[in-house]
């Protein structure tokens, strides 16, 4: 490569945290072999998307996406690379419809990048166009003693674990991100001293089912405590975990360690035994409702939030009935709501008839949006009066005469600038005046 004009590479990413991490992972494997990065789609010479494969709205925007690059690669030259849970689960049909991609990678195969990158440049500059396909998943894979190359900001992610052994039958992860393993405690220990060195105040420990965390003796109350204990890290969330893996000890991690922040995001995705069981969820309803009274009762302060689905497969009103009543009686802080989408060779899809009309879908899907943004806007307003401390994020959205900060719970807060002499990064204590759905506004 010419080191004096590193080829410049632009990345996009789709969907979730986990996205977001190995993105930062990717960046720092090509940084190493001296390309390098360019927010600018105009001045990139390969343009990777990082995808996400969850939903089909998912799917729809990165063709879309794909669909804008087709016209810039008409123009000039340009390396197309698809990352991710797309490219791991739709080789065949990527390659069909989309020609103009050179470089498909699956999550397990980042290593594997930098030379398939080069590749592709060597094939362009000399005239021709050559596919390079490395989606093999591994067992083993962890990305240790990579550090990512950080996105600017307050939070630094850390994924402790990979893949997913649950096999929900709606779910695609454990085949585009393949089985379940754990990161060695030490390595990531490493990467929270390396994070808390650079001023990053707060981590987010990352993994498809986080709290399934296990390498030997370490648990994941064990690790999360040792991160929080991190001199400089201020906070420590963790996202997402399963209901099956709170045992009581991770309760009382939670509880007991001020720097791990009392917020638990809870997928339910279902109230009705029958399609909780269909789902291949592990728990009931009762079971799951027990475990939220426990949380309450050892962390009475905890903020609760969850994902649900509505029309999964054979989902009748009655089992939809059951999920509006629980989420009325649970009374989570906010919840992402989604219709079911089916994902090819899933367990749902092979078994269960996608029955449910989209129309269907759609109303039990705003029916529990309007029931949650009721609740949610309700569960906010009972902070106004209060004071709480806010760690300071960034401007708000809607003004750059605002600041946007987060309770330990995880609400957004907003409040006018003023005379404060604040930066990102710091703590501030605010007095709540008013609240909506979304944010509390503070004084
Ligand atoms: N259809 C709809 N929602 C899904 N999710 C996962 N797979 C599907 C699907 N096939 C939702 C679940 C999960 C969240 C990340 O996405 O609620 O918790
Ligand atoms: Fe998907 Fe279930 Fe694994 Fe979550 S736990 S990634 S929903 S299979």
């Amino acid at each position: 490569m010419n080191k004096a004009t590193p080829p410049l590479v632009h990345i996009e990413t789709f969907g979730c945290q986990m996205n977001e991490s190995d993105s930062e992972l990717v960046r720092s494997l090509l940084k190493r072999e001296g390309y390098g990065f360019t927010d600018d789609r105009e001045r990139a010479d390969v343009m990777l998307m990082n995808t996400c494969a969850i939903r089909e709205n998912a799917h729809n925007k990165v063709y879309g996406h794909l669909g804008e690059l087709h016209a810039i690669k008409k123009e000039r030259p340009l390396v197309v690379g698809v990352l991710g849970c797309m490219a791991q689960s739709l080789k065949d049909e990527l390659t069909k419809k989309v020609p103009l991609i050179d470089v498909l990678a699956g999550p397990d195969a980042y290593r594997q990048l930098p030379m398939l990158i080069s590749n592709a440049l060597q094939a362009q500059e000399q005239g021709f166009s050559k596919k390079a396909f490395a989606l093999d998943l591994s067992e083993y894979e962890t990305y240790e003693g990579v550090m990512p190359d950080r996105e600017d900001g307050i939070n630094a992610w850390i994924t402790v674990m990979r893949g997913c052994d649950n096999f929900c039958s709606f779910c695609v992860v454990p085949y585009t991100r393949g089985r379940e393993r754990s990161r060695d405690p030490q390595g990531v220990l490493a990467e929270a001293r390396q994070a808390a060195a650079l001023g990053y105040k707060q981590i987010t420990l990352l993994g498809q089912n986080v709290n399934s965390y296990r390498s030997d003796d370490w648990d994941f109350a064990r690790l999360i405590s040792a991160v929080a204990d991190t001199p400089g890290i201020e906070r420590v969330r963790f996202t997402s975990p399963h209901p099956k893996d709170f045992p009581r000890p991770l309760l009382e991690a939670i509880a007991g360690h001020p720097k791990i922040c009392k917020h638990i995001h809870l997928p339910l995705q279902a109230g009705s035994d029958r399609i909780l069981d269909l789902m291949g969820r592990s728990y009931t309803a009762d079971e799951y409702r027990r475990l939220v009274d426990q949380i309450r009762q050892v962390v009475p302060e905890i903020v609760l939030t969850s994902d649900i689905i509505c029309g999964f497969c054979t989902e009748t009103d009655a089992d939809y009935d059951q999920t509006y009543r629980l989420v009325e009686q649970v009374r989570f802080h906010s919840a992402y709501v989604f219709a079911y989408s089916e994902r090819k060779n899933t367990i749902a899809a092979r078994k269960y008839p996608d029955d449910v009309a989209e129309e269907v879908k759609s109303i039990r899907v705003q029916r529990l949006v309007d029931l949650q943004r009721e609740i949610g806007a309700a569960r906010n307003r009972e902070y106004i009066g209060r004071n709480v401390s806010v760690l300071v994020e960034r401007d708000a959205t809607r003004s750059p005469e605002q600041w946007m900060g987060r309770t330990d719970g995880n609400i957004t807060v907003i409040w006018d600038k003023g005379t404060d002499a604040l930066q990102p990064g710091m703590f501030t204590t605010r007095l709540i005046t008013g609240a909506s759905t979304a944010a509390l506004f503070g004084e």
